[in-house]
């Protein structure tokens, strides 16, 4: 049986004996990340710079609610806004693959300007199995390169430090519980952000459009789970399509793109099932979504695939 007092304690031992030094952490603002960061600043207090980087494709507000949930648990911390480096980076890149890979690097390279100015040779991680697991090597098929496994660049000059790498979901909310971090029931959010959940190109107005389609099926769904019509699913999010339809706004013809909501349940995201959301709420989501990004927007879908044969996220 996991138990994580018992992981807490060891893992805080170990990474004091270990870390001679400062190191940094990137700090996403999701569970595994927030996780790390907290066991981490337990062992070496301080010397911990937490970096969390607003790379344009966060969710709406996350500056924010990062930086005062790092406060609250006072990690030491710094935000970094590298939003036009990424979507320079991304200009053009429509390959999945690609992007993951983009990305990964992206973030080592700030990572590594940080350290530097730091004065750290560790990188600490929050890779929980399930990234290592799916982003091969050895027999393992490459299903996807998750950014902080399969998206770092060969050559980097940073330890890599990653206390989780052995954790399934699960056991690390048990672990952030322990450690009172109210974020622990927060839902994953990928390191890759809305990149991932953009289909084709990634630019501003396409991030601004999954941003603002997102916040919808996040607030609509919890308004529905406080009125008792559906239990909070495991991960839901919006996600945009590349293809365009027709549709008519008024008297006129509309050709928008698409959005896609997707809303599992998991247990540790490694298999998943779609979740039944009432009719009700995916219209009530519809209406919003077509209303609020108007001449944009004309079609929403729901994804009725488990995972497998799909993937959670749709990249
Ligand atoms: P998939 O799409 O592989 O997702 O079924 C399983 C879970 O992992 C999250 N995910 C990621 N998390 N870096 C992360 O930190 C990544 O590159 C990444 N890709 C997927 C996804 O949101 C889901 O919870």
């Amino acid at each position: 049986m996991f138990e994580p007092e018992k992981f807490i304690e060891d893992s805080v031992g170990h990474l004091r004996k270990n870390i001679d030094g400062n190191a940094i952490i990137g700090c996403s603002g999701g569970v595994d990340s927030t996780v790390a960061a907290v066991i981490v600043s337990r062992a070496i207090g301080d010397r911990l710079l937490a970096i969390y980087v607003d790379t344009g494709l966060m969710r709406k507000g996350e500056n924010a609610v990062v930086d005062s949930m790092l406060t609250e648990l006072k990690v030491n911390h710094k935000i970094i806004d590298a939003s036009d480096e990424f979507f320079d980076a991304l200009k053009g890149v429509t390959d999945p693959e690609k992007k993951r890979k983009i990305i990964g690097e992206k973030f080592i390279r700030v990572f590594e300007r940080e350290a530097k100015a730091w004065g750290s040779k560790y990188l600490v991680q929050g890779t929980i199995a399930p990234d290592w697991i799916e982003s091969g090597g050895g027999i393992r098929d490459t299903i996807k390169s998750h950014h902080n496994v399969g998206g770092l660049p060969e050559i980097m000059n940073l330890q890599l430090v990653e206390p989780l790498r052995d954790l399934y979901k699960d056991e690390v909310r048990k672990v952030g519980r322990e450690l009172k971090i109210r974020f622990s029931e927060r839902q994953p959010f990928p390191g890759p952000a809305l990149a991932i959940r953009i289909m084709g190109e990634v630019t501003r107005e396409a991030a601004e459009l999954c941003r603002e389609a997102n916040v919808i099926v996040e607030e609509e769904l919890q308004a529905a789970a406080e009125k008792g019509e559906i239990a909070i699913p495991w991960q839901y999010f919006a996600v945009l399509l590349s293809v365009r339809s027709v549709g008519v706004q008024g008297d006129i013809r509309a050709y928008g793109r698409t959005i896609a909501i997707r809303a599992v349940e998991s247990v540790d995201g490694m298999t998943a099932n779609y979740v039944r959301i009432p009719h009700d709420v995916l219209e009530r989501m519809s209406i919003r979504i077509t209303n609020t990004l108007k001449d944009r927007v004309n079609r929403v879908v729901y994804d009725v695939t488990n995972k497998p044969p799909a993937t959670i996220e749709w990249e």
